[in-house]
């Protein structure tokens, strides 16, 4: 059995997944990815062994926002921590669609947390947006800033996302 550090990281195979999970991997964690696929390609879990001295991370394809299968996923594989990206990102299909926003970013964000707490992992690192600042007072923008009311469907999400782990945390 391995002795490193297990990260579980979801968007994983997507644009900013992918390279963290270069990183993790250079840095000698195990990693599992978990996605959907529904904006990336199972081409990139070849792509990132490439980069990666042939190590090749876990791959699980999963809806988040199935909760039985993501319940699922975190009682069998138990991770250390958890670093969640997988989201829906484009503000003007937020504004045309705003449920299918709140159904898949607020939805998966439910179930990884509740899988999280059902292991007793409490590591959890949370891709945000600064779209919860709205146009900020001062520039640069920092994490002190006070939130704002959101632009679009899309900012909404991540703003009761970040919301959801405060309370929960
Ligand atoms: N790209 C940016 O400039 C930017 C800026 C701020 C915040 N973010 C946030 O960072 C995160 C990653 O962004 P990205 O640019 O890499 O996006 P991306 O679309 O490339 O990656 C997101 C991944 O999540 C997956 N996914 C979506 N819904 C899923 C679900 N229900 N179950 C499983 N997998 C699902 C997609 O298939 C995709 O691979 C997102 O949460 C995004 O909101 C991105």
């Amino acid at each position: 059995m391995s002795d490193k550090r297990k990260i579980l990281v979801t968007g994983g195979t997507g644009f900013i997944g992918s390279h963290t999970v270069v990183e993790l991997i250079g840095k000698g964690y195990d990693v599992i990815i978990a996605d959907d696929l529904s904006n990336s390609r199972l081409e990139v879990v070849d792509a990132i062994r490439e980069v990666s001295k042939g190590i090749l991370p876990l791959f699980i394809r999963i809806d988040l926002c199935d909760r039985n299968a993501t319940l699922e996923l975190f009682q069998h594989h138990k991770p250390d921590a958890v670093i969640h990206f997988a989201a829906k990102k484009l503000v003007g299909e937020s504004v045309s669609n705003p449920l299918l926003y709140s159904r898949n970013n607020i939805g998966s964000l439910l179930n990884v947390i509740e899988g999280a707490m059902s292991i007793g992992c409490h590591d959890l690192v949370f891709s945000s947006s600064c779209t919860v600042y709205g146009q900020p007072d001062v520039l640069p923008v920092n994490e002190f800033a006070p939130l704002k009311k959101a632009e679009s469907p899309y900012g909404n999400t991540k703003k009761i996302a970040e919301d959801i782990l405060t309370d929960t945390v």
